[in-house]
């Protein structure tokens, strides 16, 4: 697939959003990994120019040669013009139900990248149903959550069934997403994206439907299979001998992995199964801390779902600009297991580990943005334009960036 732009654009990456916690993160990475302009032309964007030039200032000597550019998400012309300039777009600039909407119109307008972090399963929605079809023409790749949420799953599955096939020959009956060890916490970013997001639904009964269908994200025509809902109740889970709990982003990478099979012309197969969950301590004893976490999930969720609660909570909660410490996210990291069932020969079910090195949220989000920023717009990439997924859009070509680069590996085990 030729690249509509070849190149001829004045940046390779315009990252916008570059003030709030997570941009920062990733203008560090990108000039830490690919320097200021001699690699890698980039710029950093946002709406406020004297905290863009505090941001440039902070990141030091280096960053001195790093042009600002101006956008407003209320500025349609302004975002029309950062579309213009480059060859991807990578947001920071969240809630994106909020704040996105016109910058993913500019993108697929101009056929310019774009890459983001939101869990926002209702705007993604929306993206899809306004957008995949013209991006398709522009050959714009619109592609939504590239962070924590969800590579580790998108990339993990469509890893699976690649091995699957390459070492049995055949597709993979289900794959199992099992988190085994996290340490992170919150931005306020993401928890004003969550809260956002009870917000709209509270409104429009339609985006209750979408975020409770487990093919929501699925195309038109095409939103049904055999997996029901997240499972909300722990369940004892044989193959590890350990309970399991309900994983709370599992309703956002369920539907995105989904649609990555329905996108790739289901390459995992039209009977494929998925689902995630956490991993708990003490094997078949785990029982008691496994009902514990549930119930306080969903305690959690039924308080979030009453607006006067929702409205306290925030107070509480961090607050947009705010997030995890700097040790924070270096100490913090994940192990996840993905489990692949053979179709019929179960000594044959493959296990892949994915290990990342930062705290899930931040540290290594912000790696996994930049690396599939800098995917999209250097990787001989092969997919059509649209609005797709990770996996459909960068495939392989992140996984292997993504472990090179970014310290997350998926290896077989
Ligand atoms: N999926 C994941 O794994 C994951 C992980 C981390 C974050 N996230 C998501 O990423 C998003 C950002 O999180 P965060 O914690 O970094 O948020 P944040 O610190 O609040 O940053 C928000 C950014 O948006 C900018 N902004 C706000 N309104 C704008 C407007 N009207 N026009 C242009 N820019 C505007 C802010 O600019 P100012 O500085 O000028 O206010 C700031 O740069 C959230 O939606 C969060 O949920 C997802």
């Amino acid at each position: 697939m030729s690249d509509p732009m070849n190149g001829a654009r004045e940046f390779d990456i315009i990252l916008w959003g570059a003030t709030g916690f997570t941009g920062r993160l990733v203008a560090e990475y990108l000039l830490g990994r690919y320097g200021s302009g001699a690699d890698l032309r980039w710029a950093l964007a946002g709406r406020n120019r004297d905290k863009l030039e505090g941001v440039r200032d902070e990141l030091g000597h280096a960053a001195a040669g790093l042009p600002i550019l101006l956008a407003d998400s209320s500025d349609d012309a302004s975002l029309d013009a950062l579309a213009a300039r480059t060859r991807v777009i990578c947001s920071t600039v969240g809630p994106y139900a909020l704040y996105g909407s016109g910058l993913v119109a500019a993108c697929v307008g101009r056929g310019t990248h774009y890459c983001d972090l939101t869990g926002e399963v209702h705007w993604m929605r929306r993206m899809i149903d306004m957008h995949h079809d013209p991006a398709r023409a522009s050959g714009a790749r619109i592609v939504h959550t590239c962070g924590f949420d969800s590579i580790p799953s998108d990339l993990g599955v469509l890893f699976i069934p690649l091995e699957m096939q390459r070492r049995h020959g055949v597709a993979c009956a289900a794959v199992k997403f099992r988190a085994r060890e996290f340490k992170g916490g919150f931005s306020g970013g993401t928890v004003a994206s969550m809260l956002n997001m009870l917000d709209e639904a509270e409104r429009d009964p339609e985006i209750t439907a979408v975020l409770a269908d487990p093919y929501g994200l699925n195309p038109e025509g095409e939103r049904r299979g055999l997996d029901g809902p997240e499972h909300a109740l722990p369940e004892y889970d044989a193959d590890l001998a350990a309970w399991v709990t309900p994983f709370a982003m599992g309703a956002i990478n369920t539907k995105v992995v989904r649609r990555s099979n329905a996108l790739l012309g289901y390459a995992y197969g039209h009977e494929f199964r998925y689902d995630e969950g956490i991993v708990m301590p003490f094997g078949a004893f785990g029982f008691p801390l496994a009902a514990a976490l549930s119930a306080a999930s969903s305690a959690f969720t039924a308080a979030a779902s009453v607006r006067g609660l929702r409205k306290s909570m925030a107070g509480v909660l961090p607050k947009p600009g705010t997030g995890p410490s700097e040790k924070a996210r270096a100490t913090g990291y994940y192990v996840i297991e993905l489990i692949g069932r053979h179709p019929v020969d179960r000594t044959c079910d493959l296990r892949v580990r994915i290990r990342g090195d930062r705290d899930p949220g931040y540290g290594s989000t912000s790696k996994m943005l930049a690396e599939s920023a800098v995917c999209l717009a250097r990787d001989p990439l092969t997919s059509a334009g649209g609005v797709l997924t990770p996996a459909v859009a960068m495939g392989e070509h992140l996984l292997a960036r993504l472990a090179d680069h970014a310290g997350v590996s998926f290896e077989v085990i």
